[in-house]
């Protein structure tokens, strides 16, 4: 259905999301969360590129420290808030998990009057929404590119449990703890040359970029694909010593030309997840943040990282793997827990996974 919405050009993010809805009912109650997180989006597009003007750059004066051991960015912190709120009041979520949040937090369902004439009620939902609000955020006060990943799951219904170990999963934690394969929409917003904004919604992936001439997210790209192969390798290589040996045998293939396909690769890494990501999904190759020897599970989080860019990648005809499991397939047990990751073109994929000893 979506070709048919995108047949024209100049369809904005609202119109192609009504006809959408119009063909696929059952996506009706996204229509709202999209609507916030392009909102969101616009808010936190403004925010990056005015940071040096308005005193946003560099860290919080706390020297706060997230629950991953990161110290936190004031525009972490800001573009969160942003984010939650703007979900919050869609009356759609249930449940809220971000990377600057130690624990899911619930959208408890009370009405609260924010303002003095207007009773904003703020109604529980049956979504819950994992998001990374500021991707990148190292480089933010460098102006190199950064991004918002987000990921939509439906309500799991999950039970409190009381796991093997003792340990208590209560019910919102339940519902967040799902695999990839249970999302029913993923993004990314990258705040770079122009403001994309490139989502799936299990129906292949689409493209829109920002235009400040009318201020709406246009469709540019309505059925990406990435190609299968591409020339490009994208990892943060001070770390290959300690890389697992097959993908430094992949690597020094790519690298020296003497791989599956003789080509030497070129290497670009800019050390933000959407940013790579973006120009692999575009150009094709390789990215990957794989395990090494101190950080076993690598370093991108599984909920609000791995899991949405890998939905979107492979609705792009891509490929997502740790280099021996589907990064879709698998089920998180925690909600920050790491995976290793290598993502991007499908052939080059699979020639990294042969390596492996994995067939995909
Ligand atoms: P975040 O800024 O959300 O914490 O994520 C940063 C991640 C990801 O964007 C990027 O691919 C990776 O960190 C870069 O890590 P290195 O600087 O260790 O290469
Ligand atoms: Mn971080
Ligand atoms: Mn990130
Ligand atoms: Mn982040």
């Amino acid at each position: 259905i979506f070709t048919e919405v995108c047949s024209q050009t100049g369809i904005t993010l609202s119109r192609f999301m009504i006809e959408a809805t119009v063909a696929n009912p059952q996506l009706a109650e996204l229509e709202s969360i999209f609507s916030a997180i392009e909102t969101a989006g616009k808010t936190i597009s403004n925010l990056v590129r005015r940071s040096s003007l308005t005193g946003l750059t560099g860290y919080l004066d706390s020297g706060n420290v997230n629950v991953q051991g990161e110290e936190q960015k004031k525009l972490d912190v800001i573009t969160n808030d942003v984010l939650k709120n703007a979900l919050k009041f869609t009356g759609r979520m249930g449940v809220l998990a971000s990377e600057e949040e130690d624990a899911p937090v619930e959208v408890d369902d009370d009405v609260e009057s924010r303002y003095d004439s207007i009773l904003v009620e703020r109604t529980a939902g049956q979504y819950v929404a994992v998001f990374d609000p500021l991707d990148g955020s190292s480089n933010v006060d460098a102006g190199i590119p950064t991004g918002t990943i987000f990921g939509i799951f439906e309500d799991s219904n999950a039970e409190c449990e009381v796991l093997p170990d003792g340990s208590i999963v209560d019910e919102c934690l339940g519902k967040t703890l799902q695999p990839g394969a249970n999302l029913v929409a993923a993004g990314y917003i990258l705040y770079s040359s122009s403001t994309f904004l490139c989502f799936t919604l299990g129906a292949g992936t689409h493209m829109f970029t920002y235009d400040e001439h009318i201020g709406e997210f246009v469709l540019t790209d309505p059925d990406v694909k990435i190609p299968s192969r591409g020339k490009i390798y994208s990892f943060n290589e001070a770390n290959c010593q300690e890389w697992d040996e097959p993908l430094q045998k992949y690597v020094n293939g790519v690298r020296t030309g003497t791989g599956e396909t003789s080509t030497k690769y070129s290497s670009r890494y800019i050390g933000s997840m959407v940013g790579d990501v973006h120009r692999t999904l575009l150009y094709g190759g390789l990215f990957g943040y794989p395990a090494d020897k101190k950080n076993v599970c690598g370093k991108l989080r599984l909920l609000y990282e791995a899991a949405p860019m890998s939905f979107i990648v492979e609705q792009a005809g891509g490929k997502a793997s740790t280099g021996r499991t589907r990064i879709l397939d698998i089920n998180p047990t925690n909600v920050h827990q790491r995976v290793p990751v290598v993502l991007g073109s499908a052939d080059d994929v699979s020639e990294l996974l042969g390596l492996y000893g994995e067939t995909d």
